[in-house]
């Protein structure tokens, strides 16, 4: 019998594909064979010697101290791809948020609460404060080209952006999939100086980390819109800040909430909502499953 201790909540689809004759789950077991996790943190979590392999139900690893788990000999699994579409809707729907005023229009017309009769008027007369530009034929820069990056790049085609791409590792031309719409950015430079919203997908690593500075704001064209759907870290939260009120930053749009981006006028602060799709969460349970089962059963490992 292999027990699977599960950090958070799983879904159920995920977790039928334990057989009940050679698994249990449980939030609470003993000498665990494998964890299954998706956004809580074990950095400060003791391992019990039994322990071989984490499996994390999203892309992104940096809730897990791999340099614990490589010295334990602790296989780590991960998702990616799995939660792709989802965060890519929410990208699409953050370019347009950050266009044309959505949320301000919202919250401003919920103001007109009361007014019986006046409200059509008064909503006319007030619309000219929300006016944003269109998507179509503005410059989008596309800063990772892994399975959320791409997506991202070929919807953005077809939204008619004239799209750069850029990915540290692999070539836009290389980039299975990519539309050959999108363009190469050879360097970082070019996707600052050119675009007019800038998307960030990469990973939090100690390259990335801080890569959105004062220093790169500075190259970057005069009222740019960017969006992080990727990691908190990758932006350096007071550089950003001063840019916004500087506003050479437009709007900044994040997965990442912080205290200062609460009642910023400037930032569009989401809790984390990326994948936050039954869809995705169900493709994230199953995929860290039949992981967990392959190498708990056969020894394979995919994904680590
Ligand atoms: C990921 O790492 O896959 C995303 O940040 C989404 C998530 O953690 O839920």
């Amino acid at each position: 019998m292999y027990n699977i201790l599960t950090l958070n909540k799983i879904s159920p689809i995920g977790l039928e594909k334990f057989d009940k004759n050679k698994y249990s789950y449980a939030s609470e077991i003993e000498n665990p064979d494998a964890v299954l996790v998706r956004s809580a943190s074990m950095h400060e979590m003791e391992f019990s010697p039994s322990l071989k392999a984490i499996a994390r139900a999203g892309a992104g690893v940096n809730n897990i101290p791999l340099d614990k788990c490589s010295e334990a000999g602790i296989v780590v699994f991960n998702t990616p791809g799995a939660n792709a579409n989802a965060v890519k809707e929410l990208v699409i729907c953050s370019l347009l948020l950050s266009s044309r005023k959505i949320v301000p229009a919202i919250e401003w017309a919920k103001g007109l609460k009361g007014e019986g009769e006046n409200v059509a008027k008064l909503a006319e007369k007030g619309k000219s404060q929300f006016v944003g530009p269109e998507l179509k034929g503005k410059k989008l820069g596309v800063i990772g080209l892994g399975a959320i990056g791409i997506l991202v790049a070929n919807a953005a085609i077809h939204l008619g952006m004239e799209v750069y791409g850029y990915d540290p590792y692999i070539s836009v031309d290389a980039a299975w999939g990519l539309s050959r719409s999108v363009k190469h950015a050879k360097t970082l430079g070019e996707v600052y100086e050119n675009s007019d919203y800038i998307t960030i997908h990469v990973p939090s690593t100690p390259e990335t980390k801080g890569m959105i500075n004062s220093e790169s704001i500075q190259t970057m064209k005069h009222g740019v819109r960017i969006m992080n759907f990727a990691r908190g870290d990758l932006v350096v939260k007071e550089d950003i800040l001063a840019a916004l009120d500087e506003k050479a930053v437009k709007v900044y749009i994040t997965d990442f909430l912080e205290d200062e981006f609460l009642d910023h006028p400037g930032v569009i602060g989401l809790p984390h909502l990326g994948a936050s799709t039954p869809e995705s969460e169900d493709n994230c349970a199953v995929m860290a499953a039949d992981e967990l089962i392959d190498f708990l059963e056969n020894g394979n490992i995919t994904n680590s």
